[in-house]
């Protein structure tokens, strides 16, 4: 194995020069690897096209990519379900092509976060096949949660507690003698089991393979499900909480038996103890659905981990005082740690929010009742304030989560045929992820607009909508009216203006209602109009940026500029769509 080092200080987008190490205000940029190019013509989706793609990512003007998991695995859950946390699948290519790329990635100055998904191993791990093949009571089954169950002939299981994925979170096993045996533990799919992080052989095992990834010249890692390693170790049941967790909607995590507990603090306090031993400043990204922003700053900090996604942004309705709330929550809780905030809109498990703030109901995917959303969507209106919200979210002090396709304004397809379906979530609950997770439109007029690389014409994985044409990289480029480039632009301003990434903010207290407007030192200023009416801009400045256009000195409904206050132009390569008269 070739020991690749992080991205080298001579890299052209090193931020070693700045004080700040890079994760506090990265741009970072999720990359679901079966859905973003296909190198080798099957249809999904692998390093190879990740790596002939690169170019693209350069030139969005991103820090770093996040890859998702990329593991061998049974694909139960499109990877998060991983047999093999030391190789590659070959859905996706090799171990050796996986060091090409990070070498690649790093030449072109962008640095990768790997996915490590520690709170269950697939079905087909060897730890699992070795725990049904041993009986109850042994060492190798206590890498889980087996239990014996309740009832006549232990025929119920231990508790009530339910899968995220729907149903009960146990399935019952036949012993090595086919007697009917004991129940295990899979929070998600019965091809996920949970592991025993009360077991010391996991906590080597997982700090191993985060060495193995960092010794391989990753700069970080995303934590699957970060708040769910750590269980109350009596079990008990839910009660009444079991009902509402069946419905899906958001889970209250406060004081619960497996979500959210202080024990896993422990795990990650290692876990930094590693990462600050290695040069290059890697880093730790918490996917941790609690609730309460100060539950949150629990997983950062100088002994934990270094940042987490904030969720509470992603669910945040379209609405200007909601949006305030959640932003002062989130800077005040994690100012008080030390750790940076970050901003996300989407990813692969939630709906797209294009399609999101074209509902009524602008709020959390979890609302959703029918199979594929169901309520009706101004994607016009839709991607109006996903323009905006892309220049909120780059103006806010700390990270930025740009999930592939968000900076086409692709859309959450509903559509998807039954029998193409994917997601495990889909057989057990009605409700679907596959919407957000169809393949990018690169190219060309009609599918699969150039997801294939090779020339061939395959089928992606999932159908794309032919209305996607007008969507394309291809299409995109250059038209300073679209998406691509108005994130192109604000990328690179952001990455220009002194004012911008790490610090603070200070709302505008005299700004009307229903409008967003923060200053950031020296001489930016950010204005969301969430209202029904334009709105008048601030008399000085001028204006950088703006995410859509502009009627004079009046700033439309669902619509955000960027403002230098100093009146100075800015530097090369910045784009200014309007300037105040
Ligand atoms: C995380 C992943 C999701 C996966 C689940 C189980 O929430 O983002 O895609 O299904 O964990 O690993």
């Amino acid at each position: 194995m070739t020991h690749t080092p992080a991205v080298p200080s001579s890299s052209p987008r090193s931020v070693s020069d700045r004080a700040a190490p890079w994760w506090r205000d990265a741009v970072i940029y999720q990359v679901y690897i079966r859905s973003f190019a296909d190198g080798n013509g099957d249809g999904i989706g692998d390093i190879s096209g990740l790596r002939a793609r690169l170019s693209y990512l350069r030139d969005l003007g991103i820090d770093a990519i996040w890859i998702n998991p990329w593991y061998r695995s049974p694909m139960f859950d499109a990877g998060y379900d991983v047999a093999d946390y030391r190789n590659i699948d070959s859905t996706f290519g090799t171990l050796a092509q996986a060091d090409e790329l990070i070498r690649a990635c790093h030449r072109q100055g962008i640095r990768v976060i790997v996915d490590l998904v520690p709170n269950h191993t697939s079905a087909h791990h060897p730890w699992f096949r070795a725990a049904l093949s041993a009986p109850p009571g042994s060492s190798e089954r206590a890498r889980y949660w087996f239990r014996p169950g309740r009832g006549v002939d232990g025929g119920s299981p231990p508790n009530d507690w339910r899968s995220r994925f729907g149903g009960g979170a146990w399935t019952r096993v036949p012993n090595p003698d086919s007697t009917a045996g004991e129940w295990y533990l899979h929070l998600f799919a019965p091809e996920q089991p949970d592991l025993n992080w009360d077991n010391p052989e996991v906590v080597a095992e997982f700090e191993s393979i985060v060495r193995f990834w960092l010794d391989r010249g990753v700069d970080g890692f995303r934590v699957d499900v970060a708040h769910g390693l750590a269980k109350h170790p009596e079990l008990p049941d839910l009660g009444e909480r079991a009902v509402q967790e069946e419905r899906d909607g958001p889970v209250d995590t406060t004081d619960h038996p497996h979500w959210d507990r202080d024990e896993v603090q422990e795990v990650y306090r290692n876990w930094r103890r590693v990462s600050d031993s290695y040069a290059g400043e890697r880093t730790f990204v918490a996917e941790a659905w609690v609730t309460g922003a100060d539950r949150l700053a629990r997983y950062v900090g100088a002994d934990g981990l270094h940042t987490a996604f904030n969720f509470d942004f992603l669910m945040c309705p379209w609405d200007a005082a909601e949006l305030r709330r959640v932003i002062d929550l989130t800077l005040t809780s994690l100012t008080a740690v030390g750790a940076p905030a970050t901003w996300v809109l989407s990813n692969h498990d939630v709906t797209r929010h294009v399609t999101r703030y074209g509902r009524s109901d602008t709020g959390g995917f979890a609302r959703e009742l029918a199979p594929c959303g169901g309520m009706p969507v101004d994607l016009e209106l839709g991607t109006r304030r996903a323009r905006a919200a892309a220049l909120l979210s780059l103006a806010l002090p700390g990270g930025v989560y740009i999930y592939q396709g968000e900076e086409l304004g692709l859309w959450e397809v509903e559509d998807v045929a039954e029998a193409m379906l994917q997601d495990p979530k889909f057989a057990r609950t009605g409700r679907t992820r596959d919407g957000c997770r169809v393949p990018l439109a690169w190219a060309g007029d009609e599918p699969p607009f150039g997801f294939s690389l090779d020339g061939t014409r395959a089928e992606p994985w999932l159908p794309q909508p032919a209305a996607w044409a007008a969507l394309t990289a291809e299409r995109q480029s250059g038209d300073p009216d679209s998406m691509l480039e108005l994130y192109r632009s604000a990328i690179s301003i952001r990455r220009a203006h002194p004012a911008l990434g790490d610090g603070a903010i200070a709302w505008d207290e005299a700004a009307l209602p229903d409008v967003l407007t923060f200053t950031r030192k020296p001489d930016f200023r950010c204005v969301v109009n969430l209202s029904r009416r334009a709105v008048e801009l601030p008399g000085e400045g001028e204006v950088l940026l703006a995410s859509g256009p502009i009627d004079g000195a009046l700033l439309p409904p669902d619509t955000a500029a960027w403002i230098d206050t100093a009146r100075t132009a800015r530097a090369a390569g910045t784009t200014c769509h309007r300037e105040l008269g």
